[in-house]
This record gives structure tokens, sequence and C-alpha cells, in this order.
């Protein structure tokens, strides 16, 4: 764990008067599983926007595994092996659950553009490979029987999944997921804890928005916690969960759900 997949220097996001993201700096080291914290609108989502390049940031730096990814398109710095989910699953809806999740490694196909033409031996084997990769993660998360269901027709929870799913069809080498357990129930959540566990096992760097707070203590290693815009504290999730600024974020957040 001594390198680091993803540092993030100051960046800094206005809206229209109104400062999203506001000077958040941290670090998260190679291999770890960071939770990124927060109440409702303290910027998660728009510092998940700023690092993939969705949106681009009024300051700071992002660097993923020592290179800068200012100026690089969303598309490109997915390509580099940084991919997101988001916060609202996005599948296609045309496609069946196994369809979804082999959209996910055109970012990664090593064939080129001629050996895709499926005659060709080359072609054959990758997809072979691809096909059985999409079917043990589809089975790790419980989807394994859904293969050839039309996609829109899954519950939202295991939408959600299978955009996990696609996500790591792509073979990241960072995964951002934005709130992938909101709208799951309690064994989707645990076939979730199962696959952030696997994922990481499998040296895959993992960081993930998430309101869940025993899933976020059970799998992370490190916790950072936004209000605001800022970073209000980090460390492990026993650090954050004793921490007095940490408790009065989150009784902010109680108070505004009733
Ligand atoms: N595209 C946008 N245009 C204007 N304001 C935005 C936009 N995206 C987010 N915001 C605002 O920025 C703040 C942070 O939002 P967001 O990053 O979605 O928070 P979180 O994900 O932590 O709930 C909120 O006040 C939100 O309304
Ligand atoms: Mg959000």
């Amino acid at each position: 764990m001594s390198a680091t997949a993803l540092e993030v220097v100051g960046l800094s996001k206005t809206f229209g008067g109104l400062r999203a993201v506001d000077g958040v700096s941290f670090a998260v080291p190679h291999g770890s599983l960071t939770a990124l914290i927060g109440p409702n609108g303290a910027g998660k989502t728009t510092l998940f926007n700023l690092i993939t390049n969705f949106f681009r940031p009024d300051a700071g730096e992002v660097h993923f595994y020592g290179s800068s990814l200012a100026r690089l398109t969303p598309g490109r710095i997915a390509a580099l092996g940084l991919v997101r989910t988001f916060q609202s699953a996005r599948i296609f809806p045309g496609m069946t659950t196994l369809e979804n999740a082999l959209v996910g490694a055109h970012l990664q196909l090593r064939a080129g553009p001629l050996q895709q033409m499926s005659w060709l031996p080359a072609a054959r084997r990758e997809e072979r490979t691809l096909l059985a990769r999409a079917e043990a993660l589809l089975e790790l998360v419980g989807l394994a029987r859904a293969r050839d269901v039309a996609a829109s027709e899954l519950p939202m929870g295991a939408q959600k999944l299978l955009e996990v799913v696609r996500a790591l069809m792509a073979r990241p080498r960072l995964l951002l997921l934005d709130e992938p357990a909101a709208g799951l129930n309690d064994s989707e959540t645990a076939e979730l804890a199962a696959l952030l566990r696997a994922v990481r096992a499998n040296g895959i760097t993992v960081a993930l928005v998430e309101h869940n707070m025993s899933l976020v203590m059970g799998v992370a290693d490190q916790v950072v916690v936004l209000d605001a815009g800022k970073l209000l504290a980090s460390g492990t999730p026993a650090q954050m969960q004793a921490d007095a600024r940490v408790i009065e974020a989150y009784i902010g957040i109680d108070e505004a759900a009733n």
C-alpha cells in the first residue's frame, strides 16, 4: 500500500456563488478502500465529477498514479483505468443483464479494430474470456440467474449491482462508486460488501461515496469526511466514529431527515 493511486490537491468548484467543493485534498493509497462520507449536499458527487473531469475544477489538481489528469476527457480517464459509476443507476435498458455487463469491457478490448471481427481466433478467445469474467462477476452479486433478463426489468438494487459489475468489466485500477448501496436491500448490501472485498483482494483500489455506515465501517480502510464542500476529517473508520466533528455533522443529517 505504499504507492498512491489517487491524489487530490486543493480541488475547488463554485456553482453560482455556492462553494460546492472548497479546497479539498486527500490521497487514496493503492490497494485501499476509501469511503467518502458526509451529509447531503456536502460535495461528494461534485468531487467525483471533478476527479473524472465531468466538471472542470476552478482550482486544484488530480493525480492518478502520479500523472496529472488535467485536460483529459472523461473517456480518456476511464481508458486509463479510473472508472466510475453514477449515483442513480445508468443501465442500458434495451439490453439484457449479461449484455450490460459486457458493454463495460469495450473500454479495454485488447484486440484491435480489425481483430474485433469475431471470425478471427484472437478475438474469439478474447470474447470467451470476457464472457467467463462477466458470468463470474454476475454470480458473485447474485445476478447469474438473471443474465438473460432485460436489465430494465431488474429491481433497482439489482440494477445498481449490475452497474458495479459493468464498471469492473472495464478492468479498472481505481473504481469510484457513488452511493452503490442506495436502494439496496439487506441481502443485496451483503452481496455488495462481498464484491467490494473481492475487488480489493484482486488489487483494485476503491473509493466510494456511501451513507450506509455499517457498510462503510465493515469495508473501509480509510474514511474521508466532507461537510459543506470542505474536508472535515479523515482517518480510520474507528477514528471517524469517535470524532466529535463527524458525529456532529451526522446529527445534522438526522435532523434534516426528520
Ligand atoms: N451541476 C450543478 N449545478 C449547480 N449546483 C450544483 C451542481 N451539482 C451540484 N450542485 C450543488 O453543489 C452542492 C454539492 O452537491 P453534491 O456534490 O451533489 O453533494 P453530495 O453528493 O455530497 O450530496 C449542492 O448544494 C448541490 O446543489
Ligand atoms: Mg451525491
